[in-house]
């Protein structure tokens, strides 16, 4: 039996795009790994290494996952775990338009998978995680639009500005905590995946940033789920992780 204490990761919307490629390489690095999405991606478990759980739900309404999420936590306690890793990564997009044509269930949803979701998660995580007494780390995976307004996705745009001043206020209270946690809400860059798709299939009519996405495409500008992955395990290893609680892959 394998003793040796383990580093434990959780990553939100692990099926596909970005938060695949994640759990991907923290598998492959021997971690253990939950992940939680509404379609488990059975190709995950071909990733060696690590042990992996897939949990189905659906993080719109994240109330339950976030109770589980606790439990789950606690339960390591005696496990043998090293360190203690939080990846908020699932988000969707409401339909790209001006915030008051679209659908109000349609943004509710977006509200609740990309900030209702890592909040309840993020504090059942640091509420279960305090007693383990190892290293925790809770990654935000952001956008440059948290920071630069964008027409036509007012409510990603909140998201994600969410995300980051929720990241700044809890660094303030994990700073003053004996053993903390730390935290980054971290801009990923822009990735070949199906928010990408979404975006350049918008109807330019209402969305006029959709050109700016299509050329992305065509110029060969969007990073590969696995190369923009690599970037995000790199923010987590470093070893100043959490001093700013910002941070955006590119700079
Ligand atoms: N792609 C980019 O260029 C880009 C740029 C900046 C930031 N980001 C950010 O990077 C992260 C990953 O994006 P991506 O491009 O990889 O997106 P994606 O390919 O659309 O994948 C989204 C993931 O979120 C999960 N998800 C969506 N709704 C969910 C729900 N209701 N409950 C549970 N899980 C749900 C999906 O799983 P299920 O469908 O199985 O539930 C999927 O695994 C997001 O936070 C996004 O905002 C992306």
């Amino acid at each position: 039996m394998n003793t040796a204490p383990s580093s434990v990761s959780i990553v939100t919307g692990a099926s596909r795009g970005l938060g695949f490629a994640i759990a991907q390489q923290l598998l492959a690095r021997g971690h253990r790994v939950l992940t939680l999405q509404r379609s488990p991606n059975p190709a995950l478990a071909d990733s060696g290494g690590g042990r992996l759980e897939q949990w189905s739900c659906d993080l719109a309404a994240p109330a339950e996952p976030a109770r589980a999420l606790h439990d789950w936590v606690a339960a390591l306690a005696g496990t043998g775990v090293a360190s203690l890793t939080l990846v908020n990564n699932a988000a969707g997009l409401a339909r790209l338009a001006p915030l008051g044509e679209i659908d109000a269930d349609d943004l509710a949803q977006a509200l609740r998978v990309g900030l209702e979701a890592p909040l309840l998660l993020t504090s059942a995580f640091l509420r279960a995680g305090a007693a383990l007494q190892v290293p925790r780390k809770v990654l935000n995976i952001s956008s440059g639009l948290g920071r630069r307004a964008m027409a036509g996705s007012a409510v990603y745009c909140a998201v994600k500005a969410g995300l980051d001043h929720m990241s700044r206020a809890v660094a303030l209270e994990e700073a003053q905590r004996p053993n903390g946690a730390r935290i980054v809400s971290l801009a990923p860059g822009v990735i070949d995946t199906d928010m990408q798709v979404q975006l350049r299939d918008a109807d330019p009519a209402v969305f006029a940033e959709q050109r700016l996405f299509a050329s992305l495409k065509s110029e060969g500008r969007l990073d590969s789920p696995d190369a923009a992955a690599a970037k995000v395990l790199a923010c987590l290893d470093r070893a100043d992780f959490g001093t700013d609680p910002i941070g955006d892959v590119r700079t």
